[in-house]
């Protein structure tokens, strides 16, 4: 009986442990299935067309997909707004919280049964939220049980202050489903609701919608984007660092920058919003109004920043991410460029000739002839024989000297950096080694940056490389990283190369042109840090640039660009083409790059790509004198376009002469507001409607800009012109060269502005420090300051003046400064105070 007894437990013990396994099975095929197929009935409302959120973003919708995805079928005709939407039910929905503290809270979050995109949903995720200043505040969405990819910013990293007080912001989370609200203390106004979609948080697919309060969007980058004020009707951009030619394709561009700007109302209350991801992604813009991020790795990690006005919105960034270098005094002088000189006998005769005719000129720089087989760290001992002089006598000049460095290596035995770095170990390396791509010295090799190894021989090698050459400044280029091989057959065919979903980049494949994706750096997989590329080389020579010259201020101008790039470097807009549109989207471009916190910004003078005209190049001359970082550069094989190769008595040659000695006369004008960035995060180049919100006649004007808050800047941006039509913002404003107040304001006005002209106002109630101009500005700073002082209608005027040696590293921070606000009601006085102190500084 007993061993019957014992025979029955024994049965029933595997039976127990049978039905155990099968429940187990069961619930990890519930959990961890990525094709799980919970039973969902999609709730399809008849949602507002705006508010309709694309369950179809990848590829063409069709019914049947609509359906296997669990989302709403309801084609619309001549509608943009997508046939295939997200139900209103589905997403995460909270579990446990939101559990508050001082300084912020958390929850947990569990998926609900869904519509899946992609499979791979991620069951429990978490959410934490910091109230981390007065206007910022920040939250993350990650994966509390694996440890996904986040950004290795120097900046962002996590708050260890205590609570913030006075919240300008109240923040509300809906538990089901889930939603994260925002709301402005003041008003009570709802600047980011999240509930407009169905929160996705897949292994290579997030996804979150907000809706916005308004339609008035700026950001976003790097595209051509033809005006400053977004489009929101159904506009997707993607952003994914990529070597392409800007044109007006909706391309992914240089740089990621995934910073937005939204201006609530007329009052000028405004909030930014910055997504710290670097993971390829992209964002659609609709009507409702409202944003879509599609991320294609990484954690949602967003901050919010409110402000009383958009310039407040944009420091309050900056502060977050760093705000951007004080140029040395003589990169704001006119810069000239060009790719194949012809060698050093071309190459100085551009320089005499710009000499002989007078053009104020600060810098020459050499692009990639001026290398041997267009190798780092050499020089063509042959074509440039003697180059070392040159850049000698431009310094006896008083000018400078800008060379131009790739982070292409060439993979060639005897060439001593590579083999160095392959010492040192420095190169990204894929499964099988050292990826090899092709590039400008044909097959190279590429530096991990983001390694300090990588870091220290990059830094060794520019300092070697100084002792031959005596730069001054590093222009990097090529660093999205590009690569001219597009990678078909060379990229695995893994979840890393080909994920299921690709935003809506270039070619569609995320290693076309540049690196494959499953090769490894310090920082992460390429995959997650490919955006980060520009970003990490840029600190690296920034810090090679602290060796060369520990004392004095450099310059890097960097291509591919990254949030917080701004701190160390400046940046050119690519290879434009010398046309009359993109003379015209370069100001939308540089006004989003002031967003961004890279204000030292200029797109190439004339055009790179194809041959320029007289008209045009005299145009883009004329504009580019006030561009922040004014240069002119050119493509190989074009015709000449540096001022002087118009004739010794051309209109353009006058004409650019003329408004570049403006821009000198203006330095430490545009000196000063390069202080106020560098030390509060204001813009340089600036939106209209920063200064002028109450007034939504502003609001989309992209053709005409200020340079900070007074001088206001009208170009001619279209063929066979001579009059505009232009803004005249509500103030006072006088004709620059007339000093009359013109009689329009807050209006429209048709401007005449012949061949050799372009608009510049100065604003009733401005102080602006000048400086008798001259050829240099080593020259310049020799000569006597002054001031123009421009009356409001009250006859007051105020401004403000930084000046230092203009050399120097971090003048601010050791207090080698001189600091005035100017009054205009005790200007008599101050005139005589700094009648003498200007007499002194400029002998000094
Ligand atoms: C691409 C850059 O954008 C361009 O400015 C440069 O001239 C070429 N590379 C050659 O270095």
């Amino acid at each position: 009986m007993a061993k019957k007894l014992s025979k029955l437990a024994i049965c029933l013990l595997i039976l127990f442990l049978i039905v155990l396994g099968i429940s187990a099975v069961l619930l990890w095929l519930l959990i961890e299935n990525p094709l799980q197929d919970v039973p969902f009935t999609p709730e399809c409302l008849d949602t507002n067309l705006a508010e309709r959120i694309d369950c179809i973003p990848d590829e063409l919708a069709t019914e049947e997909l609509c359906h296997r995805r669990q989302c709403c079928w309801r084609p619309q005709e001549n509608s943009s707004a997508p046939s295939c939407f997200f139900p209103t039910n589905g997403g995460y929905k909270v579990t446990e919280g939101p559990t508050y503290a001082d300084e912020g809270f958390t929850a947990k979050l569990r998926r609900l049964p869904s519509s899946s995109l992609f499979g791979y949903d991620i069951t429990d995720i978490l959410l934490t939220a910091e109230y981390q200043t007065t206007n910022r505040f920040h939250f993350k969405i990650s994966d509390p049980d694996r440890k996904r990819y986040e950004v290795p910013h120097e900046h962002v990293q996590q708050l260890d202050q205590k609570a913030a007080s006075n919240l300008s912001y109240r923040v509300e989370v809906t538990n089901n489903p889930f939603g994260i609200k925002i709301r402005r203390t003041k008003n009570n106004k709802v600047l980011f609701d999240t509930s407009i979609g169905p929160l996705q948080y897949a292994e290579q697919y997030l996804q979150l919608s907000v809706q916005l309060p308004s339609h008035y969007v700026y950001g976003f980058g790097e595209h051509v984007h033809q005006q400053y004020l977004h489009n929101m009707d159904w506009k997707t951009w993607p952003i994914f660092t990529r070597d392409a030619i800007p044109n007006d394709n909706m391309t992914n561009l240089y740089g990621a920058q995934t910073f937005f700007l939204c201006l609530e109302d007329d009052s000028g209350l405004s909030f930014g919003v910055f997504l710290m991801n670097s993971n390829a992604m992209e964002v659609a813009l609709q009507p409702a109004p409202a944003i879509t991020y599609r991320i294609t790795g990484g954690i949602l990690d967003f901050y919010v920043f409110l402000g009383n006005n958009p310039e407040q919105v944009v420091q309050e960034y900056l502060e977050l991410i760093g705000r951007p270098f004080l140029p040395p005094y003589w990169s704001l002088g006119f810069q000239l460029s060009r790719r194949d000189y012809g060698g050093i006998e071309g190459l100085a005769s551009v320089v005499t000739r710009t000499r002989a005719v007078r053009i104020p000129y600060d810098v020459q720089y050499s692009d990639i002839d001026y290398m041997e087989e267009k190798k780092d760290f050499t020089y063509d001992k042959e074509n440039f024989n003697g180059l070392d002089q040159f850049a000698e006598e431009l310094h006896r000049n008083g000018q400078r000297y800008i060379i131009i460095l790739n982070p292409g290596i060439s993979k060639n035995l005897t060439y001593g950096p590579y083999e160095r770095g392959s010492r040192k170990r420095v190169w990204v390396s894929g499964p099988t080694g050292p990826i090899v791509g092709e590039v400008w010295p044909g097959p190279a090799v590429f530096p991990d940056y983001t390694n300090p190894q990588g870091t220290q021989w990059w830094v060794e090698e520019l300092v070697q490389f100084h002792k031959e050459l005596n730069f001054d400044g590093i222009w990097i280029d090529m660093n999205e990283v590009s690569n001219f091989l597009n990678n078909d057959s060379l990229c695995e065919p893994n979840y890393l190369n080909y994920p299921s979903f690709i935003p809506r980049i270039l070619d569609r494949r995320l290693f076309a042109r540049t690196l494959c994706m499953d090769a490894e750096q310090h920082w992460g997989l390429h995959y997650d840090v490919h955006n980060l590329y520009g970003y990490s080389m840029t600190i690296a020579t920034a810090k090679a640039m602290e060796s060369i010259f520990p004392k004095k201020r450099s310059f890097v101008l960097t291509r591919s660009t990254f949030a917080g790039s701004g701190k160390f470097a400046a940046h050119w807009l690519g290879d434009n083409d010398a046309t009359w549109n993109d003379l015209q989207w370069s100001i939308p471009s540089i006004l989003e790059f002031n967003l961004f916190g890279i204000p030292m910004v200029g797109a190439n003078i004339c055009g790179f790509a194809s041959n320029t005209s007289e008209e045009l190049c005299r145009r883009w001359m004329q504009l580019g004198a006030f561009y922040p970082l004014s240069r002119n550069h050119n493509g190989p094989g074009f015709v000449d376009q540096d001022p002087a190769a118009f004739g010794v008595n051309s209109v353009l040659l006058n004409s650019a002469r003329y408004y570049l000695n403006i821009r000198y006369n203006l330095l430490p004008y545009l000196y000063t507001l390069f202080f106020r960035a560098h030390t509060r995060g204001d813009t340089v180049a600036r939106p209209l409607v920063h200064e002028f919100y109450q007034d939504s006649q502003t609001w989309k004007i992209h053709q005409q800009f200020l340079w900070g808050p007074g001088l206001l800047i009208t170009p001619v941006l279209y063929s066979g012109v001579d009059r505009v039509m232009a803004y005249i913002p509500d103030a006072v404003w006088y004709g620059y060269e007339t000093n009359v107040a013109i009689s329009q304001r807050k209006e429209w006005m048709e401007m005449v502005l012949p061949r050799d002209k372009i608009g510049l106002h100065l604003r009733g109630g401005s102080i602006f420090p000048t400086q008798e101009p001259a050829e240099t500005t080593e020259a310049s700073r020799k000569n006597p300051l002054g001031f123009i002082i421009a009356l409001d209608d009250k006859k007051e005027a105020k401004g403000e003046l930084f000046w230092d040696d203009g050399e120097t590293r971090d003048t601010y921070g050791k207090k080698l400064y001189f600091l005035a606000e100017f009054n205009v009601t005790r200007v008599r006085q101050l005139m005589e105070f700094f009648k003498v102190f200007f007499s002194q500084l400029a002998t000094d």
